[in-house]
């Protein structure tokens, strides 16, 4: 299997889990006949087979000018209109993509802006595009979140100057709403090239719409087969019966330790490439489940790192935590641990073993530790990180999140506390209407 859910270290009986049974069946229904609480968002459930095919394939043709084309592909987006690409570029690309060598990375850098409101970091950014062909992929649902909107304002005018009015037109594509919102209408004026956000997915569920696709097929990665991962969860995670639906049984698990006063889910990754899942993942649950005065608050940590700052408290702190962890089979081309005739680091023990097989102890050794400590956990495993299995984990996390969301009893698909703080936002600026 190439995603696999075990629960063995939960300190959950498998009875307990039978009792929610009946809940996670109503929530299936609710979900896929489209009839709980804000089923007019629930459009990612069937995307990976009802997308517009004729539009994919035309990001395929503008991913290949972006490829031939630029040095630097800026991604301008916050939220739900970045963390996905930033999460699947971030686990599949080479650790140090921008800095490896043009002819060995063969695409753009990419880097994601407007994201903060840093002018440091606009500045540094300046420095970093300095002589460089850039591109600009500007992704925006409701085209008016201040961030994005100043962001994309600053590089234009950078670009209008750099390369004039006209060509910088041909050097941006904006993904948005179909009709409304300021960035369609800007698009439309000055003859962008536009993908379309489906409106009936929601900014952290857009990962596999182009949102996450067009970026990520510029940089390389295999889209095509990053859906068919999906597909395939979308399929697996279908079926009605929990006891043989993982991403089902994830989701129950969950809301039975919140009801046992577990408030706060860390997400443990042992790999760099997958902290930005984390991130990913912590606006996913985070938005969808965190309202009306209940959800779980949801942590990430990037082991073995943070062993060494977060470990402590997670070992022997308050026990109202529980963890997920995301363990990655070793692989075969792995390096090995040489060995050294001085030995003066003591290390000669573990000669001829693999960096992998060393990780894998220290998830064995953290998970004996922290199950001592009373701390339950359960465990995602995937045999290989690549696009497919990197797909069908996206989809297993949002199939989770949307039953998890309905049986804690929320609108798993609305997020008025963002929305709050952005109209606020806008009566502070000054903003007309506002
Ligand atoms: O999930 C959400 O809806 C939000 O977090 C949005 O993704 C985020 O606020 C960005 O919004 P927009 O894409 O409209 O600029």
């Amino acid at each position: 299997m190439s995603i696999g859910f075990n629960y063995q270290h939960s300190f959950i009986k498998d009875h307990e889990l039978k009792f929610l049974k009946p809940i996670i069946n109503e929530a299936h229904i609710m979900l896929h006949d489209k009839k709980g609480p804000g089923s007019e968002f629930a459009g990612w459930v069937d995307l990976t087979e009802s997308y517009d095919k004729d539009e994919y394939e035309r990001l395929k043709i503008v991913g290949e000018m972006i490829k031939s084309n630029a040095q630097v592909l800026l991604v301008i987006g916050i939220g739900g209109s970045y963390l996905g690409s930033r999460a699947v570029f971030e686990a599949l690309s080479h650790s140090f993509y921008n800095s490896i060598d043009e002819n060995k990375r063969k695409t753009p850098q990419l880097y994601f802006v407007g994201n903060n409101l840093s002018p440091k970091y606009y500045k540094d950014i300046f420095d970093v595009i300095e002589n460089k062909e850039v591109y600009v992929n500007v992704i925006s649902k409701s085209g008016t979140t201040t961030e994005p909107a100043v962001a994309f304002r600053i590089i234009k005018d950078h670009m209008e100057k750099v390369y004039g009015k006209e060509e910088t037109k041909k050097r941006i594509i904006a993904t948005t709403d179909k009709e409304k919102g300021a960035l369609k209408t800007l698009a439309q004026k000055e003859g962008y090239e536009t993908f379309v956000i489906p409106d009936d997915v929601g900014g952290r569920f857009s990962v596999l719409t182009p949102v996450g696709l067009l970026p990520l097929y510029a940089v390389g990665i295999d889209t095509d087969k990053l859906l068919q991962g999906a597909h395939e969860g979308a399929i697996e995670y279908s079926n009605p019966v929990m006891e043989e639906n993982i991403a089902y049984q994830y989701a129950g698990i969950r809301q039975i330790l919140s009801k046992k006063g577990k408030d706060i889910e860390i997400l443990v990754n042992y790999e760099p490439g997958l902290q930005y899942l984390g991130e990913w993942w912590k606006q996913l649950y985070g938005e969808s489940e965190g309202k009306d005065g209940k959800g779980i608050f949801p942590a990430s940590v990037n082991f073995t790192a943070d062993l060494h700052s977060m470990g402590q408290l997670i070992q022997d702190g308050k026990r109202n935590i529980f963890e997920t962890s995301i363990i990655i089979e070793p692989d075969d081309e792995d390096i090995q641990v040489m060995e050294d005739e001085d030995n003066l680091d003591g290390l000669n023990y573990i000669k001829g073993k693999s960096l992998g097989y060393i990780n894998d102890k220290a998830f064995q050794g953290t998970l004996l530790a922290h199950v001592d400590g009373n701390v339950p956990n359960l465990i995602i495993t995937m045999d290989k990180m690549n696009e497919y299995n990197i797909g069908k984990l996206i989809y297993f996390f949002e199939k989770a999140c949307a039953i998890s969301g309905y049986v804690q009893g929320v609108n798993p698909f609305d997020q008025p506390g963002v929305e709050a703080y952005k109209k606020n936002m806008f009566k502070l600026l000054g903003k007309e209407g506002y």
